[in-house]
């Protein structure tokens, strides 16, 4: 049975073996690992996380945001929530649908209007699911860090 739930401190070690499945790249691997703390200072934006456990494992990991100034701009309504990450354990066994329906419901609660969401192009792979999840294509973008990648939206 797939259970999904907050983020605990506990569930680092698990959630960085799932990120190094994906993220090669040592310093945005460091970044995104470091940004996993957030919760725990007052000063840092607040990503709020959650992990789909099955059978006391955690299988997947996703984080969300009230969208920075960036992200912002590729929204249409007033109050959009970023998705800030997501990586599952295992694809194609239903996690990543179960996880976004989370945020969705989640974000929703706290008064969002929509998500956004960058997808840089290493990550081209998963483009798709988000199209499959419901998510409108904005446009393509850069990042901040000047990756190249695409931009989705979904009212909430
Ligand atoms: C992208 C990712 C989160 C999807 O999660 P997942 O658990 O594999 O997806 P699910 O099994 O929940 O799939 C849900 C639906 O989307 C479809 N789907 C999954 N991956 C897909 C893909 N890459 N392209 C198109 N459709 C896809 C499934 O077939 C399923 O369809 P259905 O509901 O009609 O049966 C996962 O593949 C992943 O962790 N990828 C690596 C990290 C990554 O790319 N993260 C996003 C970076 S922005």
């Amino acid at each position: 049975m797939m259970n999904i739930r907050p983020k605990k401190e506990d569930d680092d070690l698990a959630i960085k073996e799932i990120y190094s499945l994906y993220w090669t790249d040592k310093y945005f691997l460091k970044h995104t690992l470091e940004r996993l703390k957030d919760s725990l200072d007052p000063l840092a934006p607040k990503i709020s996380y959650f992990v789909a456990e099955e059978d006391s494992v955690v299988v997947g990991v996703i984080g969300f945001r009230g969208a920075p100034l960036h992200m912002q701009f590729f929204s249409k309504t007033s109050n959009p929530a970023e998705l800030y990450i997501l990586a599952v354990k295992n694809q194609k066994f239903g996690v990543g649908k179960n996880l976004i329906k989370k945020i969705i419901s989640e974000t929703k609660k706290l008064g969002y209007t929509e998500i956004v969401l960058f997808s840089s192009v290493s990550f081209k792979n998963s483009w798709s699911f988000y199209d499959h999840m419901g998510f409108e294509r904005v446009e393509s973008a850069i990042a901040p860090n000047e990756e190249q990648g695409q931009t989705w939206r979904v009212e909430l």
